[in-house]
């Protein structure tokens, strides 16, 4: 399932200059038996399948002995290593979790096939669980990718121009404004003069207004935590007014 997509694009060039590296394990290899049964039905009974602990236990183990390249050159005590569990029922993620996130040498991403994991897992092995969103998926593997790309493109050197993640949508508290590119018209769809100015100044300014424009329409309640300086907050209340004339 995986390397599709770690092998295109950015996830593929951050692997090629080391800042990111993938490995992948199946759980069935450290289930025991001549079958490998990794799950099984819940005690009780209620249908579905549930992942034993013993092959989930056994395949952490071993890969939390290994040492990443990092921690070798850094040859110090490597940190505990987040291991994470993908699943419905995990905190929300976001752009600060992924921030948070990228800030480790490792993390172990535990996804699930399955009904559900022994709950022994949740208590035990496992330091975290994350949700990409209310609804619920096969198994975490999309999860986990989508995890892996978000934390990669933090990662130093891994967008093109130094700094590209900054001014994201979210990684400023904000959404971005819009972005326009040549031709300066279509079909009568002009560009705004602004951009075309050349004064920098003014063209930061609008860009700034337009990302509070956006969010204020779309995702008001980012505007609660977002931090804002007294231009914003102006500029705020402009909107305000405006849309108090609009309901006049
Ligand atoms: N596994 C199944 N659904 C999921 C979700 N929404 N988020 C994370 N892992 C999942």
């Amino acid at each position: 399932m995986f390397p599709g997509y770690l092998n295109e694009s950015i996830l593929k060039r951050a692997q090629e200059i080391g800042q990111l590296d993938v490995r992948l394990h199946n759980i069935r290899d450290y289930a025991s038996g001549k079958h490998r049964v990794t799950d099984e039905p819940p005690y009780g009974g209620g249908g579905g399948m549930v992942l034993k602990i013993e092959p989930l236990s056994a395949a952490l183990e071993h890969i939390l002995a290994q040492t990443t390249a990092g921690e070798a050159d850094l040859g110090t005590k490597p940190e505990p290593t987040p291991v994470i569990l993908l699943t419905p029922q995990g905190r929300p993620f976001s752009q600060k979790i992924a921030q948070e996130l990228s800030a480790h040498e490792r993390l172990v991403l535990v996804c699930g096939r399955y009904e559900g994991f022994d709950e022994r897992v949740r208590q035990h092995l496992v330091t975290d669980e994350i949700s990409i969103g209310d609804y619920v998926l096969t198994g975490g593997e999309l999860a986990a990718m989508v995890l892996v790309d978000a934390v990669t493109r933090l990662l130093e050197g891994t967008l093109g121009a130094e700094g590209a993640a900054e001014s994201d949508s979210h990684a400023t508290g904000l959404l971005e404004g819009p972005h326009y590119t040549r031709p300066a018209s279509f079909r009568g769809w002009d560009v705004p003069e602004v951009l075309r100015s050349g004064h920098d100044a003014n063209i930061q300014q609008w860009r700034r207004q337009q990302a509070l424009r956006r969010t204020w329409q779309r995702r008001p309640e980012m505007l609660l935590t977002a931090d804002l300086d007294e231009a914003d907050k102006w500029f705020l209340g402009k909107l305000a007014e405006e849309q108090d004339e609009g309901a006049d």
